[in-house]
């Protein structure tokens, strides 16, 4: 069969959306063009938060499988698909439950702090969930005496550590895209543009951290990238984000920093960038690949998520 033109197809998602009442919401990691067809991009934080308020029938998260079980959790009456469901993440890789649970039980009267990156089954032995834009915030909510596991991105544990004073036992844990930033060849960059200012995710290691003139989730680098004065900005995260920062502010130039191992020019998350135009087609058309998660761990897995969007909501997060 030939395959559809773009055009074709991106006319052919939106109508299938209509006619099926089904949402489409995209992270800023995936291809450009599907966040293009999107109703909703956002960062980990906002797709939870809008997957928890919509009344569409359907929910198509193009992201990595965390985020389709997150929205399954928080929707169970809802048919929630993914456009290709061998997307992972290797953050929620590394943090396999059964491991993670051996880990909580060694250290008893601990709360367990779970970024959102982990399977449903690593939410199930989890406390309070939380992500790049609240992490900080929440852990801060938490009684000063509150001894507390945070798992599984070790780079981000030493962040929340370092900016509240707080000694969080970290999970060893990491993004494979994040940990490959390097210092010499972000400092390289700014030899070359010295005006430009320096956009960091928590996710990097610490001495790359310490270059940045912003740390923030996704949402937040973007939001400082349209406000602020400077007019280049090298960024340190998936290279996925540039779209939708070119788009909002087309005057400006980013700089995707290269990854130490150069062997792209660019940083890409190959998981975020298995979600296409044509899979988000089929998987509209067929409703599957439909994300399913155990009812047993859903009914545990659902309250650190809801206690997360509780207390952001609380924080005016
Ligand atoms: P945010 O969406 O919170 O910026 O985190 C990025 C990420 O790790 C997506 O997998």
């Amino acid at each position: 069969m030939m395959s559809k033109s773009n055009t074709a197809l991106k006319a052919e998602i939106r109508r299938l959306a209509k006619e099926k009442n089904a949402v489409i919401m995209a992270h800023y990691y995936v291809n450009g063009e599907v966040q293009d067809i999107a109703d909703f991009i956002g960062d980990s934080l906002a797709l939870a938060q809008e997957a928890a308020k919509t009344d569409a029938d359907i929910i198509v998260l193009c992201g990595v499988h965390f985020m389709g079980e997150t929205a399954a959790i928080l929707c169970p009456d809802k048919k929630v698909l993914v456009p290709d469901e061998t997307a992972t993440c290797s953050l929620a890789e590394s943090c396999p439950a059964d491991e993670f649970a051996a880990f909580v039980k060694a250290h008893p009267g601990h709360t367990v702090v779970s970024y959102v990156n982990t399977t449903a089954a690593t939410k199930a032995v989890t406390d309070v969930v939380v992500t790049s834009s609240n992490a900080r915030q929440i852990v801060e909510a938490l009684p000063a005496d509150t001894p507390i596991i945070f798992g599984p991105d070790q780079n981000l544990g030493n962040y929340i550590n370092s900016l509240t004073g707080r000694n969080m036992l970290l999970w060893n844990g990491a993004c494979h895209v994040h940990a490959r930033f390097s210092v010499e060849k972000i400092l390289a960059l700014k030899s070359e543009h010295p005006a430009a200012k320096v956009l960091v995710h928590p996710e990097c290691k610490g001495p790359v951290v310490k270059l940045a003139d912003k740390v923030g989730s996704t949402a937040a680098l973007l939001k400082f990238a349209i406000a602020d004065e400077a007019t280049e900005f090298i960024v340190a995260t998936e290279s996925g984000i540039l779209h939708e920062m070119q788009k909002k502010a087309p005057q400006k130039t980013f700089i995707p920093a290269p990854p130490d191992d150069s062997t792209c020019g660019c940083n890409e998350c190959e998981y975020m960038k298995l979600v296409t135009l044509e899979k988000l087609y089929r998987c509209l058309k067929d409703e599957q690949p439909v994300v399913t998660v155990d009812t047993e761990v859903a009914t545990l897995a659902i309250k650190p998520i809801q206690r997360m969007l509780e207390m952001s909501a609380r924080l005016g997060l």
